[in-house]
C-alpha cells in the first residue's frame, strides 16, 4: 500500500508499506541451481515497482545471478525505489546507510538504485550517495547486466533513459515472493495524466500499453501453473489501448478485461488503478457480465472539492465523480469502491476539506489510502502553487479523514455479518497457523479456521460471523 500514514489499511494487501522495511525477494528461487553470483533486492513504492522487481530478477537470472534473501551474502544489492512522497525517499536513504555498513564489511559489493528515485535524481544520486555504484531507471532494466559488468570494472554506471516503447512484454517475471495463488501482470507503463501533485509522469515517462496477446499468454501460463488470481497493473489501467501492428486492430481496456476473464472461469481478474475519467460503461458492463472479474474498483478521488480537483488537474469535478460512483453502484450494486485521498493540498480551506469528508461519506468506500500533501520537486504544483497549508493542519485533516473512513469501513464490514461469500484461499493467516486467509470478490480479507481438506488456491464458501474495520472473520459454510 502507499502507506506512510497510520491508516486502516489492510496489512495483508499485496501492496507496499513505505514506512516499513520494504520487501525482500528470494525465498523460492534460493532453491534453484546455485549461481556464481547472488543479488539481493528490496522494493518500495507501488505494485508496479514490485512487479518490476520480478522483471529485474528475471533479467539478472539470465545473466547468471541468483537471488538471495541474505544481505550479507549478496554480491549485488539492489533497492527499487519510490519518489511519491518525501517520506518514501527518506526511507530509501535510511536503507542505503545500512547497505553502506555491509559494503564496508565486504568491499566489492555493488549497490544499485533502481526505480523512481533513480529516475528523479539521475546521476546526482552518485554525488549524493557515494556508496551507490549503479543508478538505473524503470525503462533501462534490460541494460542491468551490462551496467553491473561496467560497475565491476570500476565505472559508475547510470542509465535513466525513458522509453516510449519498453513494456518488457517478452520477459517472464520471476515470481520470487509468490504465494502461488495471486500474481501481478503489468499491462502498461508510464502515465500521461499530469496530476499537478504527482511525480510519476516524470519518473515513469510516457504511457504505453503492452501487447494484449502477451498479457493473455502470461495469464494463461499463470493459471496453468496453479495461480488463481491476476491483478492487471498500470497507473491508469482504463486508458489501456494497444494497436496490433499487424492488423491495426485496437484492444481497449474493456476488451482486455474480457480476454483475460475468458482464460478460465476459475481465474479471478482484478485491476488497479482506475482513473475516474477513463472508466467507461463498457468496462463496468464487462465487469458485471463476467463472474470472475472481481467486483472491486480502486477509484482515487484525491479531493471532494471541485476547485481543488481543478488545481490538481484531475479533469473531473465533484459532481462528475459522484455520478461515476452512482453509475458503478447502479450497474453493480454489490461492487466495492476504494479510494486515495490527499489532505492539505495547496490553498485548501476548511470548507473544501469538509467536501472531501462528505465525498467519503457519499461514496461509501470500503477503504482508502490517505495521505497529507507532500510537495515533490519539479511537479506542476511545486512550480505553480505554494505549499501553504501548515503541516499540523494537514495532519489534523488527515486524522479526520482516517476516522471517518475507519467508521465507514467498520459499518460496511458489520453489514457483511451473516452473509456468505466465495473466497479464494491465499494462504495461512499471519496470526494463526490454524486459520486460512482469503478474499472475497470485493477484495475484503476474510480469516476463517482451517476445517476440511483445502489448500491455497481453492475456492471455498465462507459465512461471515464477525468483523473489524479491516478484516472479516468467518467459518466455512459447508466444509468437505
Ligand atoms: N495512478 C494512480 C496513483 C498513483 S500514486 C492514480 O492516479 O490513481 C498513489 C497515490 O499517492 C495517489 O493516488 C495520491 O493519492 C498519492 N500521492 C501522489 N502524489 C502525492 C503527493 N505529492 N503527496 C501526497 N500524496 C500523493
Ligand atoms: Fe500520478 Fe495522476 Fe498519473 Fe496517477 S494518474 S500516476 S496520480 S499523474
Ligand atoms: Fe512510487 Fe514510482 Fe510507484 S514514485 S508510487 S514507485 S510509480
Amino acid at each position: 500500500m502507499y502507506n506512510d500514514n497510520p491508516t486502516l489499511q489492510d496489512l495483508n494487501a499485496k501492496t507496499i508499506d513505505e514506512s516499513a522495511q520494504g520487501q525482500v525477494y528470494g525465498e523460492a528461487a534460493v532453491a534453484e541451481a546455485p549461481r556464481d553470483k547472488q543479488f539481493y533486492i528490496e522494493s518500495y513504492g507501488c505494485q508496479m515497482n514490485f512487479s518490476d522487481s520480478e522483471i529485474v530478477a528475471s533479467i539478472l537470472g539470465e545473466a547468471g545471478y541468483g537471488p538471495t534473501r541474505n544481505l550479507e551474502a549478496a554480491d549485488l544489492i539492489l533497492i527499487n525505489t519510490c519518489s511519491i512522497r518525501e517520506k518514501a525517499e527518506d526511507t530509501v536513504r535510511k536503507r542505503l546507510r545500512v547497505f553502506d555498513k555491509v559494503k564496508q564489511r565486504k568491499p566489492g559489493t555493488m549497490v544499485g538504485v533502481l526505480g523512481c528515485m533513480a529516475e528523479r535524481l539521475k546521476a546526482k544520486f552518485l554525488e549524493e550517495e557515494k556508496l551507490v555504484d549503479l543508478v538505473v531507471g524503470p525503462d533501462a532494466y534490460r541494460d542491468l547486466p551490462n551496467l553491473v559488468a561496467g560497475a565491476e570494472e570500476g565505472d559508475k554506471a547510470v542509465n535513466v533513459f525513458l522509453s516510449r516503447e519498453e513494456t518488457y512484454a517478452d520477459i517472464n517475471p520471476l515470481r520470487l515472493q509468490s504465494n502461488g495463488v495471486t500474481a501481478f501482470i503489468s499491462i502498461m507503463r508510464g502515465c500521461d495524466n499530469m496530476c499537478s501533485f504527482c511525480v510519476v509522469p516524470y519518473t515513469r515517462g510516457r504511457e504505453r500499453s503492452r501487447n494484449a496477446f502477451s498479457i493473455v499468454a502470461e495469464a494463461t501460463d499463470l493459471f496453468d501453473r496453479g495461480f488463481r488470481e491476476v491483478t492487471l497493473l498500470g497507473q491508469n489501467v482504463d486508458s489501456y489501448k494497444w494497436t496490433n501492428p499487424e492488423t491495426g486492430a485496437v484492444v481497449n481496456f474493456a476488451q482486455l478485461l474480457r480476454l483475460t476473464a475468458e482464460v478460465h472461469p476459475d481465474l479471478r481478474i482484478r485491476f488497479s488503478t482506475s482513473h475516474p475519467k477513463d472508466i467507461t460503461d463498457e468496462v463496468l458492463y464487462t465487469m458485471r457480465d463476467h463472474a470472475n472479474v472481481c467486483k472491486y474498483i480502486h477509484l482515487p478521488v484525491q479531493s471532494g472539492n471541485s476547485r481543488i480537483l481543478d488545481l490538481m488537474n484531475r479533469t473531473y469535478d465533484r459532481e462528475w465523480y459522484r455520478k461515476k460512483v452512482d453509475r458503478i453502484y447502479e450497474i453493480m450494486p454489490d461492487c466495492a469502491i476504494s479510494s486515495d485521498v490527499i489532505t492539505g493540498f495547496c490553498t485548501e480551506t476548511e470548507e473544501e476539506h469538509r467536501d472531501t469528508l462528505s465525498m467519503i461519506d457519499y461514496a461509501r468506500y470500503s477503504m482508502s489510502y490517505m495521505f497529507y500533501y507532500s510537495e515533490r520537486p519539479g511537479t506542476p504544483a511545486a512550480r505553480k502553487f505554494t505549499d501553504d497549508v501548515p503541516l499540523a493542519v494537514k495532519k489534523r485533516r488527515l486524522q479526520e479523514i482516517i476516522d471517518l473512513q475507519t467508521g465507514i469501513s467498520h459499518e460496511l464490514n458489520q453489514q457483511d455479518i451473516g452473509k456468505t461469500f466465495r473466497v479464494l484461499i491465499e494462504g495461512e493467516s499471519k496470526r494463526s497457523a490454524d486459520d486460512w486467509k482469503g478474499r472475497n470478490t470485493q477484495n475484503k480479507m476474510i480469516i476463517f479456521p482451517k476445517t476440511g481438506a483445502y489448500r491455497p488456491g481453492d475456492y471455498v464458501t465462507v459465512t461471515v460471523t464477525d468483523a473489524t474495520s479491516a478484516t472479516l472473520l468467518g467459518h466455512l459454510h459447508n466444509p468437505r
